[in-house]
């Protein structure tokens, strides 16, 4: 439903943690941080500009044609036949080709700031379509695992991204991540072409009997189940030569009492979900000395829960005017 919109609206939107280790292209959940910031501007001009962009060491576009939230950002203004624009001031604060999500927190920031700053109240599904027009552009491909968590928060099972048919997933309590960044970049791109085009039956049955079991898991709060079942028998096995160090700070992980560990996404991100937070802060910085023993990398870590809640605005300008 159309609404009033403000002068202003800032969004935060979240990192996150896609395929999950067995749930490639379809499962994704959202950090509480870190994340994008980013601020919408109303424009009587049609259209979307992009005012500035910090964070990113100078690298992406600025042109919004070329500019995931920007394109994000024109489609929903498109889709909802807006008669005002917008100029978008994107602050990145997720590193770029880390595998926690960066595109699509920017895409998502911009359809959920465009939404509000407009009151243009679409619906979940367009702003998700909007969003994955955005992320297509940086990634080449449209899988949902990133954008769905970081528009709905907590754990998301795109169960197919067009139509969209999304399903939330409960979190049990207390359920936290350690994440940790080596410093290198991997292109969704480059990693998506060593997967090829076809998985042998039997990785196919261990695959879905993994990512059913987890599904339940998270269902019955069982935190063994969830541990069995974080295996990824399909990507994994073809992207871990990507990241120098990954064994090592996988078993670290294992060893520090994580209840499994994988890539987070394309990588080079590692995700090591653990049972509390308490437990989350002694595997982060576990992997991180097993990532410098194995490989001598620096990395940056984070612990965070399983963030309950997606993109949110996080300020509006008072100055609200009809649509
Ligand atoms: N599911 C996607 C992939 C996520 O693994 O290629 C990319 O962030």
């Amino acid at each position: 439903m159309r609404g009033t919109g403000y002068q202003t609206v800032t969004v935060f939107a979240p990192a996150t943690v896609a395929n999950v280790a067995c749930g490639f292209d379809v499962l994704g959940f959202a950090l509480a941080q870190p994340g994008d910031e980013l601020v919408a501007t109303r424009r009587a001009e049609p259209g979307v500009v992009i005012t500035a962009i910090t964070g990113d060491g100078g690298r992406l576009p600025r042109e919004a044609t070329r500019n995931t939230a920007g394109v994000a950002a024109r489609a929903l203004l498109d889709a909802t036949g807006a008669r005002e624009g917008v100029a978008l001031d994107l602050h990145k604060g997720l590193p770029l080709s880390s595998g926690l999500g960066g595109s699509a927190a920017s895409a998502v920031a911009a359809v959920v700031a465009v939404d509000a700053v407009l009151g243009l109240g679409a619906p979940t599904d367009v702003l998700l379509r909007c969003a994955l027009a955005g992320e297509q552009l940086a990634s080449g491909s449209t899988h949902p695992d990133n954008v769905a968590p970081a528009l709905l928060g907590g754990f998301v099972l795109a169960r197919s991204a067009d139509p969209p048919d999304l399903v939330r997933l409960p979190v049990p309590e207390g359920l936290a991540c350690a994440i940790v960044h080596p410093h290198l970049e991997v292109e969704t791109a480059a990693a998506r072409r060593l997967l090829g085009d076809t998985v042998p039956l039997q990785a196919a049955i261990h695959q879905w009997a993994n990512l059913g079991a987890l599904v339940a898991g998270l269902f019955q709060s069982d935190l063994a189940l969830i541990g069995r079942s974080l295996e990824d028998v399909v990507a994994e096995p073809k992207r871990a030569g990507l990241v120098p160090g990954f064994a090592a700070m996988k078993q670290a992980a294992l060893e520090a009492g994580a209840l499994g560990c994988s890539l987070s996404g394309s990588g080079p991100s590692l995700f090591a979900l653990c049972a509390t937070a308490a437990v989350a802060a002694r595997v982060a910085p576990a992997m991180a000395a097993a990532l410098a023993r194995a490989a001598g990398v620096a990395c940056d870590t984070w612990v965070s829960p399983v963030g309950p809640e997606g993109t949110r605005v996080t300020r509006a300008s008072d100055a609200a005017c009809a649509t």
